[in-house]
């Protein structure tokens, strides 16, 4: 496994692998590896000859308040988690690598970014989308791998390769749960042992939402109220926001079909989660 700081050595690498008539598959992601980025690497293992694994914790998608200096990190694990997922090259830039003095391009996906995670972190999608675009220049992947617990995000990023004709494939991966079903999550490391507990009032929540639409309640007001309550009974939930919205849209709808998905942000003391899954 090779492992690359410089982005125009990175950038040289990829090209020369896409002239040698190479096929990319590219996982990007902040590091501090789980199971869930485990499962993207080995779908992109088996769909590209060569698999490109990003480690940057990119400092444009925090905002001024939120934990960009506390975001964990462990280098040396993900490393060995990589070798063993077969990754061939690594690209772990630094920050002054990948925004240099002077930078001053961003890229902005409108509408989609202001509803949901876009409403309580503003900024974020921006600094998202120009990493991405960024990382898809440096990298030049034929297939990127994003997991599903990010609904948004991979909405966001479907939408911003779309409209700027990037040509690359966006593969969303299922959410991997812990056996209690928790999603898996870099920041799940952040909950105490009480927290850890109230946080399965997420993946709970969906449980609760599925079997009430399955057995035919489709006013979307009635099951948020019975998730509300179910949420607010945990003494460290507060709900950052509990929606149900078309898929492609992402905006509010009224009754549940088979394009709604229930997304939920809620903080477990002081670490925000998210998780999400259709309905029916
Ligand atoms: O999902 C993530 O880990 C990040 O938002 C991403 C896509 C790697 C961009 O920094």
């Amino acid at each position: 496994m090779e492992i690359l700081h410089d982005t125009m050595a990175m950038q040289q690498r990829t090209l020369a692998l896409r002239a040698a008539g190479k096929t990319i598959s590219f996982v990007p992601t902040m590091g501090y590896l789980h199971a869930g980025h485990l499962s993207l690497l080995r779908e992109g293992r088996a769909r590209g000859d060569v698999l490109v694994l990003s480690i940057f914790v990119n400092p444009t998608q925090f905002g001024p308040n939120e934990d960009l200096d506390s975001y964990p990190r462990d280098m040396e694990n993900d490393l060995a988690l990589a070798r063993s997922a077969g990754v061939d090259l690594v690209w772990a830039p630094l920050p002054k690598q990948v925004y240099p003095e002077g930078y001053a391009t961003y890229v902005d996906v409108e509408r989609l970014t202001d509803l949901l995670c876009g409403a309580s972190r503003p900024g974020h999608f921006r600094g998202v989308t120009t990493i991405v675009c960024k990382l898809f220049n440096v990298v030049q992947p034929q297939v990127a791998l994003f997991g599903q617990k990010d609904f948004q995000q991979l909405t966001v990023i479907r939408r911003m390769v779309t409209d700027l004709n990037i040509p690359v494939e966006i593969a969303g991966m299922p959410i991997v749960r812990e056996a209690d079903g928790l999603a898996m999550s870099s920041r799940n490391v952040y909950l105490s042992t009480e927290q850890r507990r109230q946080a399965l009032v997420l993946s709970q929540s969906i449980m609760t939402a599925q079997r009430l639409a399955r057995s035919g309640e489709c006013d979307s007001s009635a099951i948020l109220a019975v998730l509300r309550q179910k949420i607010e009974a945990e003494s460290e939930a507060r709900i950052d926001y509990l929606q149900i919205c078309h898929q492609l849209t992402l905006e509010d709808q009224k009754r549940v079909d088979a394009d709604s998905v229930l997304l939920l942000a809620v903080f477990i003391g002081k670490t925000r989660l998210i998780d999400n899954s259709f309905l029916l």
